[in-house]
């Protein structure tokens, strides 16, 4: 089991006593509105189904989503889950924990996982043309706009809506030294 170790954060595999704490953070429109699978509202039930689900699929190696804590606190989930041609990275931040940098130091560790552990040349990543702050996240730690875009689906707006694409190239990304692995 992997555990990433950032100069704030530890990121963890999600497990099933943090399903009170998914519930809670991702009952939030803004959340829902910017993903693609998180309904609006959220439930109990749904952050459940969310941790069995999730557990499996890193267990299979199909996904490697991570509980992101400070102090021992839910504050952040951030993963890559694994295409047929690519990996994608993706994220969301709790509302009150938003503005300190969470997302891009949580997104940096990912992606260096990814890189270093996956063995990723490339990553690639999304954001709703209307969520300019994602993709301040993204270009802080590399990614660049490929000129794409692409209609994606949000659960959250119940349609599809027009999103860019970016990538990143393993030769383009520094990771901070601070950034540590323990098993
Ligand atoms: C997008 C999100 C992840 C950002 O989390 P965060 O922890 O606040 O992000 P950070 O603090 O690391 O960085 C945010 C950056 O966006 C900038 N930003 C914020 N609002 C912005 C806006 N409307 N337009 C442009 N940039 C904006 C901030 O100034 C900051 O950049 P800076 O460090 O250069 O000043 C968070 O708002 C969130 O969870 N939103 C809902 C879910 C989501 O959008 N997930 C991503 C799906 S692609």
């Amino acid at each position: 089991m992997t555990v990433i170790h950032t100069k704030r954060l530890l990121l963890r595999r999600i497990e099933t006593t943090d399903a009170p704490a998914f519930a809670h953070a991702c009952n939030d429109e803004l959340i829902a509105r910017n993903t693609g699978r998180i309904p609006h509202p959220y439930t109990l039930d749904d952050a459940i189904s969310f941790v069995a689900l999730i557990g499996d699929a890193f267990d299979k190696g199909e996904e490697y989503a991570f509980a992101v804590t400070e102090n021992d606190r839910l504050v952040a989930c951030c993963g890559v889950s694994i295409k047929p041609a690519h990996v994608e990275l993706g994220y969301w931040v709790g509302a009150q924990q938003r503005g300190r940098g969470v997302a891009t130091e949580a997104a940096r560790a990912v992606a260096h996982f990814a890189f270093e552990k996956l063995g990723a040349a490339i990553l690639q990543a999304g954001h709703f043309t209307d969520n300019p702050a994602s993709g301040r996240v993204l270009e802080k730690i590399g990614f660049r706009y490929t000129g794409e875009r692409v209609m994606q689906f949000s659960l959250g707006r119940g349609c599809e809506a027009e999103s860019f694409r970016l990538t990143l190239r393993r030769e383009d990304f520094s990771a901070p030294d601070h950034i540590r692995f323990s098993p």
